[in-house]
C-alpha cells in the first residue's frame, strides 16, 4: 500500500502532465520528448511521457518527502534541462498556473499543511527559472 503522500505525489504529478501537456500555450513543449506520435497530435495520450513521468514523480518526493538521490540516479540540472527548451517568460507563468490549480484539485483538509509547503517550494522554483532563465 504506497503511503498517502507518496500516492498525492503520483496523482498531481500525472494529473499536472495531462493538462500541461495539452495546454495550448505550453504543451508544444512537452512535445518536443514526446515518446511516439500519437493520431491526435495536439492531445497525445500520457503514455507518450511514460519514461519521465516517474522521473517527475521523484523530484517531487525529494523535495517534498526528503528522499535521497542514489547513486544510479542523475542529479535534478533543471535550470540546464530547462534552458534547452528557451521557454519564454508567460511560459513559465502558465506552468506555474497549470501546477497551482492542480494543487486546488487535490487539496483536502487533511493535508492542507502538506499542499501549502508544495505551493511554497513552486513559488520558490518559479523565482528560480525567472532569475535564472533569462
Ligand atoms: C517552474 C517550475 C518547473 C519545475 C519545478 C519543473 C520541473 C521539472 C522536472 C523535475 C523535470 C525532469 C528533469 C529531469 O529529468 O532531470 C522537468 C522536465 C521538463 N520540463 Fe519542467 N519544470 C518547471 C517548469 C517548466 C516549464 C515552464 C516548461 C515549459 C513550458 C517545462 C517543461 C519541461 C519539459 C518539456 C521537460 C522534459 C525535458 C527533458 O526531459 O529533456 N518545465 N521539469
Amino acid at each position: 500500500m504506497p503511503d498517502k503522500k507518496d500516492q498525492l505525489i503520483h496523482d498531481v504529478t500525472y494529473s499536472f502532465y495531462e493538462k500541461a501537456t495539452t495546454d495550448f500555450l505550453i504543451g508544444y513543449q512537452f512535445r518536443k520528448i514526446q515518446e511516439f506520435k500519437s493520431l491526435d497530435p495536439l492531445s497525445p495520450p500520457l503514455e507518450a511521457f511514460k519514461s519521465h513521468l516517474p522521473r517527475i514523480e521523484k523530484f517531487w518526493r525529494v523535495q517534498l518527502l526528503g528522499e535521497r538521490i542514489t547513486k544510479e540516479e542523475k542529479r535534478f540540472d533543471l535550470i540546464n534541462i530547462h534552458k534547452a527548451l528557451n521557454p519564454n517568460k508567460g511560459e513559465v507563468l502558465r506552468w506555474v498556473k497549470l501546477f497551482n490549480e492542480t494543487l486546488d484539485q487535490y487539496e483536502s483538509s487533511d493535508d492542507k499543511d502538506f499542499i501549502r509547503e508544495w505551493r511554497r517550494k513552486v513559488s520558490e522554483f518559479e523565482k528560480r527559472f525567472l532569475t535564472f532563465l533569462f
